[in-house]
């Protein structure tokens, strides 16, 4: 057997660098909360770990808005404590991706500053024009805020393009020392032993007139050079790609040649699979297996050397940008009841209240990340079913801090305010929803997140295998076997509230132990089994 790419069936934990734990008591998550929780993600079965942006920035998106690439936000620490954290969790055996945000900086950035004033070399640093009509095909993307994609540089005497925020001008790709730069960034973090990244918004790097400057020819041209340089100085390291576009244009992301998977992608190693995400919703909510069906057969095959990257949440709204206007409105009535619920075209909860705390449903949903194609991504907090506070503002309602134990703000912090205020509600609060309760309780959601991962870890078909879906009149059942040629799994899921009665081979389940079949067998509502055949 041909040894894998570690990604391929790696188990990746975003992981939000402000919420997750706070060492230095001045109520913001740092480098060294991180390395001190290694601990727990190496013991949960954490492969690795995706960052949050961890650059300095005036904070306007998040850390999404970079004023230097080549340090770290003084909140989180030093570029020392970022060497610590790749020291420490490669002494565990995981690895560590950062976010990397090719498209834009932000406004504070030195070389948007010199830009508005024309000072070189860069001038042409960013898209500039004195025509705010520009490439008017482009859509805005964060509609709750912006009314353009172009903003009035007074200094300059310009319009500059900007795909987000205002303070987020977008980089200048058709500027050859703006490609170069891009690289030595990652050049830089790859040499203190970074092991890749998850690389922002990748489709908007160039704009075309006449087009929506999304996807364009040279965006891949130049993502292709990125990844020829990856292959040549960094081989063991990874890239993926967020893309959240329809499934076709999603598959381009991979490179190679689409419907060919012997040919060799030359373009991400892994992309987000945001085609696949709001259909698991979908499906659940109709107790109807063909949304995901569906997308699965549209979203294959891939390049034999590139992978899925799979997820659930994430720290964003759950996107209904690619979902059709009818299906997003009946999403945001099942999802979204309040209005406050609703960010641009999506919805800012997290996953635990998404599925109105139901166990089953949480579980089963987790099932489908486990067992469907890719390697999953899970993001933190919900593996304790962390709640979320929809009336803070933009996405922060989903980036509260982690839920460690009942002691003062969670265990999160000892600082008298945090900027991000605790859950502390009845149902999700951290009296009730926390790490060290949920550890020590053999029947708690962690101590189950715990069973899927070391599963999957122990069974690499379930990331890789083939998958060969089971027609069945009840569209409820969701069965689907994926093997690597050797070993089996037959895979059930109940999406619906009735019990289905139906029958298996013999086997041998995988979570519990148990001999099954042959014969018959009841599914319960939601429920789900991993079969070994
Ligand atoms: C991506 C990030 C999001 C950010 C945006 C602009 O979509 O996930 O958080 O606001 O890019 O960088
Ligand atoms: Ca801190």
């Amino acid at each position: 057997m041909t040894t894998l790419p570690w990604w391929q069936t790696a188990v990746f934990y975003q992981l939000y660098l402000r919420s997750f734990a706070d060492n230095n008591d001045d109520g913001i998550g740092d480098l060294q909360g991180v390395i001190a929780h290694l601990d727990y993600l190496q013991e949960l079965g954490i492969s690795a770990i995706w960052l949050s942006p961890h650059y300095p920035s005036p904070r306007v998106d998040d850390g999404y808005d970079v004023s230097d690439y080549l340090n770290v936000h003084p909140d989180y620490g030093s570029l020392d404590d970022f060497r610590q954290l790749l020291d420490a969790a490669h002494a565990r055996g995981m690895r560590v991706l950062a976010d990397l945000i090719p498209n834009h900086t932000s406004d504070q950035h030195p070389w948007f500053q010199a830009s508005r004033r024309r000072q070189e070399p860069y001038t042409d640093f960013y898209v500039w024009s004195d025509d705010n009509q520009r490439y008017g095909d482009a859509r805005i993307i964060f509609l709750d805020t912006e009314t353009s994609n172009w903003a009035w540089d007074e200094l300059r005497g310009q319009y500059y393009w900007h795909r987000f925020y205002r303070q987020q001008p977008d980089l200048n790709y058709d500027n050859p020392l703006v490609q170069e730069a891009m690289l030595d960034v990652m050049r830089f973090w790859l040499d203190l032993g970074l092991d890749g990244f998850r690389v922002d918004a990748v489709p908007y790097l160039f704009e075309r007139e006449g087009t929506n400057c999304e996807n364009l020819p040279e965006t891949h041209a130049f993502l292709k050079r990125m990844r020829a340089m990856m292959e040549a100085e960094y081989p063991h390291a990874v890239l993926m790609s967020e893309a959240n576009q329809p499934p076709m244009e999603t598959l381009r992301y991979f490179g190679g040649k689409p419907g060919h998977p012997d040919v060799p992608g030359d373009e991400f190693h892994m992309c987000l699979h945001f085609p696949l995400m709001p259909r698991l919703f979908m499906a659940l909510a109709r107790a109807d297996r063909s949304p995901i069906v569906e997308i699965l057969q549209r979203c294959s095959p891939i390049p034999k050397n590139a992978q899925w990257a799979t997820f659930l949440r994430n720290h964003d709204e759950l996107t209904l940008e690619m979902v059709t206007p009818e299906e997003r409105d009946w999403m945001w009535q099942v999802y979204a009841p309040e209005p406050r619920m609703r960010l641009n075209l999506g919805i800012r909860r997290r996953l635990a209240p998404l599925l109105d705390n139901d166990r089953q449903k949480i579980e089963l949903m987790f099932s489908l990340l486990f067992t469907l194609p890719g390697a999953p991504v899970i993001y933190y907090g919900d593996e304790i079913g962390m709640g979320d506070n929809s009336w803070l503002p933009d996405r922060n309602g989903v980036r509260t801090p982690m839920q460690w134990d009942d002691t003062l703000n969670a265990g999160f912090s000892v600082a008298r305010d945090l900027p991000t205020p605790v859950i502390d509600d009845p149902v999700y609060g951290y009296h009730r929803v926390n790490v060290r309760a949920q550890w020590s309780d053999p029947n708690s959601l962690l101590q189950r997140i715990r069973q899927f991962i070391h599963v999957a870890r122990a069974y690499p078909l379930l990331a890789t295998g083939d998958m060969e879906v089971i027609q069945h009149d009840e569209p409820a059942l969701f069965a689907f076997y994926r093997t690597d040629g050797t070993t089996k799994v037959l895979c059930l899921h109940n999406l619906g509230e009735s019990a289905l009665q139906i029958s298996t081979p013999a086997g041998a389940d995988l979570l519990t132990g148990e001999r099954i079949g042959p014969g018959p067998l009841q599914l319960p509502a939601f429920g789900f089994r991993w079969i070994k055949v």
